[in-house]
């Protein structure tokens, strides 16, 4: 995930610190587009501006830290997906990326369907009203209970994981008297190339039944026979933050030759693939993602072929964007407590933050960018590492990035492209208060998910 380490930046030339740093950018001021959010940009003074509020009103209206998210950019990016696909597919987008009720309905309001994989993401889908049907339901070890409720409101597919889960799915609906759509998730022996914890097709991991071997066919065969369960399709995943379409292409090879042997053998022709999520975003200028419509284009284009040649009807094609549709919508806001510079290394900038907003600088060493945003500022740029409040010495938000020399405690700084996996993967570590996730558009700004409290941590603990 590295990028090259550039001798330029620190304080003395003839010490080199290690890092992802490259050489820092002409303009520190600059707001790169690839990682901001459309309607973010620098007002008169200075000053960023998102949907039309500036920063500072933000951070004195809502406090930092704070994830500020451009609806105006969630609703563009939902729409390009939703338009690229077309009305022969669906865009479930991932809730795991980052779910709320204002998001499930902006969802709902922009055509795309949901993919849950908990019954906590499943209440919250309900909750705010996205159609039990427009819901397919995910998961490697689903409770008893979450297949019940699944299941009982209707969800419009359920997708299975494993042997046992063929059968516990099977059983229960039959129980309600009922018939449940699912899909099968099998893994393609892709290797993804992307960090080993999110790449989720090569055979030696928990997710989905290995085509290999047979067993995909096999769990088909199964879920065939059982009376609870119409299979309407075949499921994969490869992975997340992929920028090379050679992996779907092999997937969703391996996939179709799975639907013609289901149809040499059993004589039906399944009519659905998912092909699941994972296209990658920028989190910084060195990284250039895919369109959707390029992607539309060329996952229809992969699938219609290999079907051709199977003599298959293509199928209805389904997608799963999380962190490409809701990641680039965010940025985090902090404020600067410390500056501290180590002669010769780079300097600790510590934000009021840290690892419990946003836990993928230490646990996939994630790169971002960062700016400073309640000014602008001509001062040289300062190799910089920007680090958390938290107890601990790997709680870095931003491995190595410039920011200008002059930066003191009470500036603003924000971290773009963190829509995704932070909001969604965030802790109470140390009691940290986790942060609202603050909603901007036309010069409005509201509050969709809010600061936790203290009296939030202590309603959890009973003595
Ligand atoms: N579909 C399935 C079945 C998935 O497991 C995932 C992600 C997605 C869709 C959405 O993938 P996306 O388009 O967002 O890449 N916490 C990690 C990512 C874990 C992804 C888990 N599954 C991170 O922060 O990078």
């Amino acid at each position: 995930m590295s990028r090259s380490a550039h001798p330029a930046g620190p304080r003395h030339a003839d010490v080199v610190p290690e890092g992802h740093y490259s050489a820092p950018p002409a303009d520190l001021n600059a707001l790169d587009t690839k990682v901001w959010a459309h309607t973010v940009g620098r007002d008169a003074d200075g000053v960023v501006t998102v949907g039309g509020i500036d920063v500072k009103r933000l951070a004195e209206e809502f406090g930092t830290p704070a994830y500020i998210l451009d609806e105006e950019d969630f609703r563009i990016r939902a729409r390009a997906w939703r338009t690229a696909f077309g009305h022969d597919a669906d865009v479930f987008y991932a809730g795991k990326a980052f779910l709320s009720r204002a998001v499930v309905r902006w969802l709902h309001e922009e055509g795309l369907n949901l993919d849950v994989c908990s019954g906590g993401e499943l209440a919250t889908a309900l909750s705010a009203g996205m159609p039990a049907e427009r819901i397919a339901f995910h998961g490697n070890n689903k409770s008893a209970e979450e297949i019940e409720r699944a299941v009982r409101a209707g969800v419009g597919r359920i997708v299975l994981d494993s042997f046992q889960e063929i059968v516990r799915v099977a059983h229960l609906a039959q129980s309600l008297g009922k018939r449940q759509q699912v899909q099968i998730r099998v893994t393609v022996g892709v290797e993804a190339h992307t960090h080993e914890f999110i790449a989720t097709a090569h055979e030696d991991q928990k997710f989905g039944i290995p085509l290999a071997g047979g067993q995909a066919a096999e769990a088909v065969r199964r879920a065939l026979q059982l009376d609870g369960l119409e299979v309407i399709g075949i499921h994969s995943h490869i992975g997340s933050q992929i920028f090379d379409m050679s992996g779907f292409e092999v997937a969703a090879h391996r996939v179709v030759g799975l639907l013609k042997d289901i149809r040499d053998e059993h004589g039906v022709e399944l009519p659905e693939i998912d092909l699941g999520g994972g296209l990658g975003i920028a989190y910084t200028s060195d990284d250039d993602p895919r369109e959707p419509h390029e992607i539309a284009k060329a996952l229809t284009e992969i699938v219609s072929r290999a079907c051709d040649a199977a003599r298959l009807r293509t199928p209805r094609i389904s997608v799963e964007p999380g962190r490409a549709i809701v990641g680039p919508t965010a940025f985090t806001l902090y404020e600067v407590g410390t500056v501290k510079p180590l002669d010769g290394l780079r300097t600790y900038v510590s934000v009021d933050g840290g690892m419990s907003d946003n836990i993928r600088t230490a646990l996939y060493d994630a790169e971002y960018s960062v700016a400073l945003v309640s000014r602008t500022s001509g001062a040289a740029p300062m190799l910089c590492r920007v680090v958390g409040k938290h107890c601990e010495s790997g709680d870095i938000v931003v491995k190595d990035a410039f920011l200008p020399a002059d930066l003191a405690p009470g500036d603003l700084i924000a971290v773009p492209a963190t829509g995704a996996y932070c909001r969604s993967m965030a802790s109470n570590y140390n009691h940290v208060l986790r942060p609202p996730v603050v909603a901007v558009r036309d010069g409005e700004a509201r509050v969709i998910v809010r600061r936790e409290t203290e009296e939030d941590l202590l309603r959890l603990d009973v003595g």
